[in-house]
């Protein structure tokens, strides 16, 4: 299988002050979804926004991210802002947390939506009105004429995010990178949303960088584990070499809360009818 991303040492540092990610290493080939687990502050985030060359100052990259782009590979820590435009959207999108993190609370979303479609994709005219309609009906949406002509705030959280991956999903790229994508959500969409992504990530045959604090959303949904624990990562494997039989310590232990968890809980009942 052909590689679409290499993080060599892929690090982050705050500029003249100290380490915060001390440098992953990885192979992600094309269709594979990697899942990011580690507690709050291990550097999940960060490894993120350096792929996606969206550290805010004073935070700096070291190492690489390389991305296979139809025009040849893309350093994304040392490619110009140019560059980088040209990559973000059309060969890797994001999702975030906070789904208003990438939306703009002043513009309507079909034209929020319009943007990548027309940049990208080169659509005008009618093709490009049904094709945001189109965008937004792939995300089950219902009433995507009404949402087209909404406001970000006019809509519930579950809504939110699914028009940002709308978005993020507009201009047919090739990775997705989720970060945290349900977690602000209400445990009542949550599993919904979740199933939508996996969906259209499977439809498109994209590959998926999933991050999650929690194993059980990352056992669903990866097939390589990357485990990172204050900075550093911890261990790398297949879903299966991770969760059956982990190598490092923190990773058992990490294993074994959940399933000491999980055997509390009645089976998770993904259901997606909740909120639409
Ligand atoms: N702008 C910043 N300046 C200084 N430290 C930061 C900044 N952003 C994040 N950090 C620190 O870097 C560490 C990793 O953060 P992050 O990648 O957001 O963690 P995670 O996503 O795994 O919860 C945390 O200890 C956090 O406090
Ligand atoms: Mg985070």
């Amino acid at each position: 299988m052909t590689v679409l991303l290499t993080l060599d040492r892929l690090g982050v540092e705050v500029e003249d002050g100290p380490t915060l990610v001390h440098g992953t290493s990885l192979v992600l080939r094309y269709g594979e979804r990697l899942g990011i687990i580690g507690e709050s502050g291990s550097g999940k985030s960060l490894t993120a926004l350096a792929v996606l060359g969206l550290l805010p100052p004073p935070l700096r990259a070291r190492g690489s991210a390389t991305l296979t782009t139809p025009r040849g590979p893309v350093d994304t820590i040392a490619a110009s802002q140019r560059r980088l435009d040209g990559v973000r959207g059309s060969v890797v999108g994001a999702v975030f947390q906070d789904p208003l993190a990438s939306l703009d609370p002043l513009m309507r979303i079909g034209r929020q939506l319009a943007w990548p479609l027309r940049r990208h994709r080169g659509l005008r005219g009618d093709a490009l009105r049904r094709a945001v309609l189109d965008a937004l009906a792939d995300v089950q949406l219902a009433a995507p004429e009404r949402i087209a002509r909404s406001f970000i705030h006019e809509l519930s959280g579950g809504q939110r995010q699914r028009v940002a991956l709308a978005l993020a999903l507009a201009a047919g790229p090739e990775l997705l990178i989720a970060d945290e994508p349900t977690t602000a959500l209400d445990v009542t969409v949550q599993a919904g949303v979740l199933q939508l992504l996996q969906r259209e990530i499977r439809e498109r045959g994209m590959s998926l960088v999933f991050i999650s604090h929690d194993l059980p959303v990352i056992a669903e949904v990866a097939d390589r584990i990357l485990v990172m624990r204050h900075g550093h990562q911890i261990e790398l494997g297949s879903a299966d070499q991770v969760l059956q039989s982990p190598a490092h310590p923190y990773t058992r232990a990490l294993v074994t809360a959940s399933r000491q968890l999980e055997a509390h809980l009645p089976p998770t009942t993904a259901s997606g009818e909740g909120e639409r």
